[in-house]
């Protein structure tokens, strides 16, 4: 990823100087065609490659991140002069960015935490940018992140979105959305195969005649190009012999704790991180099986067709639920760390180049554009009109995966979340009325202030 954006920075006109600490990547990168490449300089050793920079030094570390960040920074800053930026554009914690540009800033260095969506193709061709850090860090490389960033309507899609952490934290709720639209795409898929049995190149023209509509998305074009394709090995489709257990670096968890530490409801989110836990119990599955009763398969065959238009509904719906959630979480990090965070600034460094790229972005855009403080994205018109008219096949979905025992956690929630959200009494009520039962912990009134306690103790049951 580290050459593809040296690449792209190089076709952009810089020259860049570039350092591997691995001898082995080095070697790889003499015998490559790279190694000719006019406006690329690898250099063996730390001390030469900032030697090669020029003043004020900029410099973009796009490694593992954790310990190798913090370690790569430690043996930089000896070698580096009071001006002079480090860029840290790998999947770092927010956190840990805030901790390192405090820790620079004491020997007058520069810092931004850049969050880098697009993977190596985007790194190369033009990636999303979400950047956090000082307007005067900033503008050390602003000119040359608009050249390599995509452009969306000709604008770039990268943008100073708030202080120290706020490009990472952006990022890590990028990544919980796509982790939450990835398991949408996915239990839709699992519909369609387990269930109506479609064949992976009839479900990938579904996901294309889709990709026409309001669900357009670079994850909706994949998964159409994915299920088309057949396995080398062996003839069949490839999706069919790939093992269903998913992995995770981390990001997605992170999104999901912020969420719970900021006391921002985002269960979509929660629910995909715990869905890749629960795909990677195979065996435990595989033996629950045989085990556990399962429900009825759907026989008639109108209920059948009509359950691929109804997921086509559900999966829009859905989605913008999870959209709104970590919008919402977004919101939430803005007000707990400071950040003046542009909500529609956000979703529109997404339009292009990154992983999130879909056309529900635009609708986002103009959400935020006509009320930027927006308490959630569900009542904003331009999307809560696509809910209202999605809403009858939605349920008809969801209702079916809960008759017919298919998992789809996400869309479950999703529909939990809207109906929660739009619901003007909860029963949390009840729940005060539990915590003060056995734990004295007061409950408020709707018609008047202050905190009450139940008479509960003479006709009160014993404990527990
Ligand atoms: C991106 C991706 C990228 C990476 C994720 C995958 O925006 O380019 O989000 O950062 O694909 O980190 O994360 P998992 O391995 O945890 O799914």
């Amino acid at each position: 990823m580290g050459r593809n954006l040296a690449l792209n920075l190089a076709d952009h006109g810089s020259r860049v100087a570039l350092h591997d600490p691995w001898p082995e990547a080095r070697d790889a990168f003499a015998a490559s065609p790279l190694a000719q490449t006019e406006d690329l300089a690898l250099n063996a050793s730390l001390q030469d490659f900032v030697a090669a920079l020029t003043l004020p030094r900029r410099i973009i570390l796009l490694i593992k991140a954790g310990a190798t960040v913090d370690a790569q920074i430690a043996a930089l800053m000896p070698l580096l002069e009071a001006g002079d930026l480090i860029a840290d554009a790998g999947n770092s914690h927010h956190r840990d960015s805030r901790r390192r540009g405090e820790q620079l800033a004491t020997k007058g260095l520069r810092f931004l935490g850049v969050g880098l969506s697009g993977g190596e193709v985007g790194a190369r061709n033009g990636p999303s940018l979400m950047v956090g850090g000082s307007p005067e860090a900033h503008a050390l490389v602003e000119n040359t992140f608009r050249q390599v960033a995509a452009k969306a309507d000709g604008e770039p899609c990268c943008a100073l979105l708030g202080g120290d952490g706020a490009g990472h934290f952006v990022k890590m709720l990028h990544n919980g959305i796509e982790y939450a639209a990835m398991q949408l795409i996915g239990e839709t898929y699992l519909v369609l195969r387990g269930h109506l049995g479609l064949e992976p190149a009839k479900i990938g023209a579904v996901f294309a005649r889709w990709n026409q509509g309001d669900l357009d998305s670079y994850l909706t074009r994949i998964t159409a190009e994915i299920l088309s394709r057949d396995d080398p090995a062996g003839g069949g489709p490839l999706v069919d012999v790939i093992l269903d257990k998913a992995g995770q670096k981390g990001t997605g968890l992170w999104a999901a704790t912020a969420a719970l530490e900021l006391g921002v409801p985002a269960p979509t989110l929660l629910e995909a991180v715990s869905a890749r836990a629960l795909s990677m119990l195979k065996d435990e599955r595989v033996a629950a099986a045989g085990r556990l009763a399962a429900a009825s398969p759907l026989e008639a065959p109108e209920a059948r067709d009509r359950l691929v238009s109804d997921l086509e509904q559900a999966l829009l719906a859905s989605m913008i639920c999870v959209y709104a959630q970590g919008f919402a979480v977004m919101a939430g990090g803005a007000r707990e760390y400071g950040w003046d965070l542009d909500l529609g600034r956000c979703a529109s460094v997404w339009r292009e180049g990154s992983i999130l790229k879909a056309r529900l972005l635009g609708r986002i855009v103009a959400a935020y554009g006509a009320d930027p403080a927006l308490p959630n994205l569900l009542i904003a018109p331009v999307l809560n009109d696509l809910l209202a008219r999605a809403q009858d096949g939605w349920r008809r979905a969801v209702a079916a995966v809960a008759l017919h025992g298919l998992p789809a956690p996400a869309h479950c929630s999703a529909l939990a979340y809207y109906d929660s959200y739009r619901c003007g009494r909860l029963p949390a009520n009840l729940i005060q009325a539990q915590r003060d039962f056995f734990g004295a912990h007061g409950f408020a009134r709707i018609d008047r202030p202050g905190c009450f306690h139940g008479n509960w103790g003479g006709k009160r049951s014993g404990g527990p």
